[in-house]
């Protein structure tokens, strides 16, 4: 369903100097208002702080022309220089296929044809099995295809005898299943080809790019005559190669996943790098989606000296509202600020449009009651799916593309209904945080992970200290060398959230936009990468726990993941070592030695997802565990899989309680470096907590003016 006023930029962090355009679909008939705010804070809970977005009209505003603008899903490989090819005189042609839903209407795995006469052809996977459609004539085997099985399909159109015939045959036969065979129909009159693109997994529509979208792999498909498509070349990039005469390249639309096992695949070779053959096939789905391909509505030109933060271009027209976020980065080697502030656009992006099976009355109910952010992802499936998310056909999401409405990533708005808290995740979480910043009196800068990959330390370099969000999780090798080398060499982190460093992730310049990540191996993940293909397709890099690769987050910031739970948190425990002469200045004006148990995110400070010190996965000797949370209940929270042997074994060797704690942590590096590390995602929701005056926010504070240099007084 096309939303009632939405829009995306073109980028998400920009610098001044910079113009960034916005593309806005808006259904109704009167014009629309755009005004620049900064977001100040984007929880809409009427128990906290209120939502406060800086109205900055005076810098940027208008009134636009509304008009509707579109989403289609649905991946295909796109020949478009077969448009000039003469009509064929015959038609011979085959491909192999493992289909993941071929009992889910008709799927093209093959077409060329024109849209608005039905002339050309289309090989199909229908529930009568494979089907070849000419004109208005049509032969079918009248077998189903069985999922997830490799069949070589193929098709032909003599025109002098008038015969069509499609065919298929498993390349492994199964006992008892009668899947096999070719049809033949014969037709007097028809157009079998049409002077138009080639389309693999899909098939030219009038009204829309393609429809008739496959949802499966495909490897090898050839045209006698044509072209003959070897999908293990440029496997890194989006597109296609024809090894034939004709050399008709092609180029693949909505990012179906590539470096995926072919029929080929023996378990011989796991790495698409050193068998390409055996990594020969492309799955296409019918719900993937990469570039919406939106016109630009109207731009904004950053002006020079413009502070850099957290904005958001506020679109409105009567009742409904949009806030598209995107922050304005300090400039290299530039700083404004002693603080920097690292927005974790990687997770934002990771997680956008998470299509959570949450949306029941009473969650709308609050939704309407807080006026927060009122687009669910499940309700907008044209906007695409999350990497949180299975794809149709049961396989997971690798790819997320930020070239789309980005639906969650946006202030104001709910992932959970928190019986306890205002259940936010990510950008509305984070303004807790930021929120505070400017409460408590402390400026700052701002950069994201995006400019950090591109970037890398010298973005840093210049800063006291720089803090994250409530959950930087994943990372490219980019921007962990850059905050390692950073506190090696007297910087210093403050990592304020939990689950962090624990992804690994890829971009790419050759697929504008978009980020991927392979679910492999273990780990807590919302789907499992299939065996044989845990090598990013964009890097050709190993994916999975950056653990698996040598490099715990417990390296950088002394903790790593260790438990999670439901959207619930609890009090941490001051430990005896933070009253010692080198740490007590981290407590002072803290009250309780119980403290956090209060806050917007689940109602305490230490919870969700928890992170704990382990010298044996690389936590610092010198580290210092500063308080543990404690009284969490073993029906909300698991030890992770990755820590797990049996029934009640762990691999650290302790109890599955045990191993059900978030440890703050302070660790001294070299040259005056230092990492504060809380260890849980809500702990920036307890900042705000009785009008920012609270522990939380005290230690908080503290930390962050010593380590800042920041000489600031306590301000409440
Ligand atoms: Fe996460």
């Amino acid at each position: 369903m096309t939303a009632e006023l939405i829009g995306y930029a073109d980028q998400i962090s920009v610098r001044s100097g910079q113009t960034i355009a916005f593309k806005i679909s808006s259904r109704g008939s009167e014009p629309y208002r755009a005004t620049l705010v900064r977001i100040v804070r984007g929880d809409p809970n009427p128990q906290g702080p209120p939502p406060e977005f800086e109205d900055l009209s005076s810098v940027f505003q208008g009134s636009f022309v509304s008009r509707e603008q579109h989403a289609w899903t649905g991946s295909y490989a796109l020949i478009e220089g077969a448009a000039d090819l003469p009509p064929l005189d015959a038609l011979s042609l085959e491909a192999l296929v493992w289909p993941t839903l071929p009992a889910d209407g008709e799927q093209c795995v093959i077409s060329r044809r024109d849209p608005a006469s039905g002339a050309g052809f289309s090989l199909m996977v229908t529930p009568d099995g494979m089907a070849l459609e000419v004109d208005g004539e049509r032969v079918a085997v009248g077998k189903p295809l069985r999922a997830r099985i490799w069949y070589r399909v193929w098709a032909s159109v003599d025109p002098k005898s008038g015969v069509l015939r499609v065919g298929q045959q498993p390349l492994k036969r199964a006992f008892a299943a009668d899947d096999e065979g070719e049809a033949a129909a014969s037709a007097v009159s028809f157009l079998f080809d049409a002077q138009r693109p080639i389309l693999i997994g899909a098939e030219q529509a009038g009204d829309r790019p393609a429809r008739r979208c496959f949802n499966g792999k495909i490897e090898a498909p050839r045209i006698t005559g044509v072209g003959a498509w070897d999908f293990s070349r440029r496997i890194d990039s989006q597109e296609i190669e024809d090894i034939g005469p004709n050399g008709l390249h092609g180029r693949l639309v909505n990012l179906p996943t590539r470096a995926m096992k072919g029929a080929a695949w023996s378990g011989a070779e796991r790495d698409w790098k050193r068998a390409p053959h055996h990594y020969a096939a492309i799955h296409f789905h019918d719900d993937d989606l990469h570039d919406c391909g939106w016109a630009d509505d109207f731009s904004f030109t950053i002006p020079e000296g413009f502070k850099s933060g957290v904005y958001g271009m506020m679109l409105t027209r009567g009742p409904h509202r949009d806030i598209i976020p995107f922050f304005v980065a300090a400039e290299l080697g530039k700083p404004t600020a002693k603080v920097c502030y690292i927005a974790a656009t990687f997770t934002y992006q990771v997680y956008t449009n998470f299509a959570r099976q949450i949306y029941d009355a009473a969650f709308k109910q609050r939704v309407a009651d807080w006026q927060a952010s009122a687009y669910y992802p499940a309700e907008h499936p044209d906007y695409g799916l999350s990497t949180y998310n299975h794809h149709r056909d049961g396989s997971g999401v690798a790819y997320s593309s930020r070239l789309r409405p980005l639906l969650t990533w946006r202030p104001n708005c709910l992932a959970y209904n928190d019986p306890l808290g205002s259940g936010l995740r990510h950008l509305p979480a984070d303004s807790h945080l930021t929120g505070w910043l400017d409460r408590v009196g402390v400026d700052f800068d701002v950069i994201t992970d995006h400019d950090l990959d591109r970037e890398g330390l010298a973005l840093l370099a210049s800063y006291k200290v720089v803090l994250t969000g409530t959950h930087p999780e994943y990372h490219t090798v980019n921007t962990l060398d850059a905050l390692q080398t950073y506190t090696e060499t007297g910087g210093r982190l403050m990592y304020l959230g939990g689950n962090g460093f624990y992804w690994r992730v890829a971009l790419s310049e050759k697929v504008p936009g978009a980020i991927e990540v392979r679910r492999t191996e273990g780990g807590i993940r919302t789907w499992a990468a299939e065996p044989g293909e845990y090598y990013h397709a964009f890097d050709g890099i190993y994916g999975g726990l950056w653990r698996r690769s040598d490099r715990p987050p417990n390296l950088l910031c002394g903790i790593g993941f260790s438990s999670q739970g439901t959207f619930v948190g609890n009090a941490y425990r001051r430990t005896p070592p933070s009253r010692d002469n080198v740490h007590a200045w981290v407590f002072e004006g803290v009250k309780d030695d119980l403290f956090g148990g209060y806050g917007f995110s689940g109602g305490g400070a230490a919870g969700f997802e928890l992170d704990r010190l382990d010298h044996r996965l690389g936590s610092p000797l010198n580290a210092v565990v500063l308080a543990s949370s404690e009284g969490h209940d073993r029906r909300n929270f698991v030890v992770v899989h990755e820590e797990r042997l049996g029934f009640d074994t762990t691999i650290p060797g302790e109890t599955l309680e045990r191993l059900i704690r978030a440890d703050m942590t302070y660790i001294e590096k070299p040259k005056g470096g230092a990492v504060f590390s809380t260890g849980s995602i809500t702990y920036c929701g307890s900042l705000p907590a009785n009008s920012f005056d609270n522990d939380v926010s005290r230690l908080t504070f503290n930390v962050l003016n010593r380590l800042g240099e920041l000489g600031l007084e306590w301000p409440l």
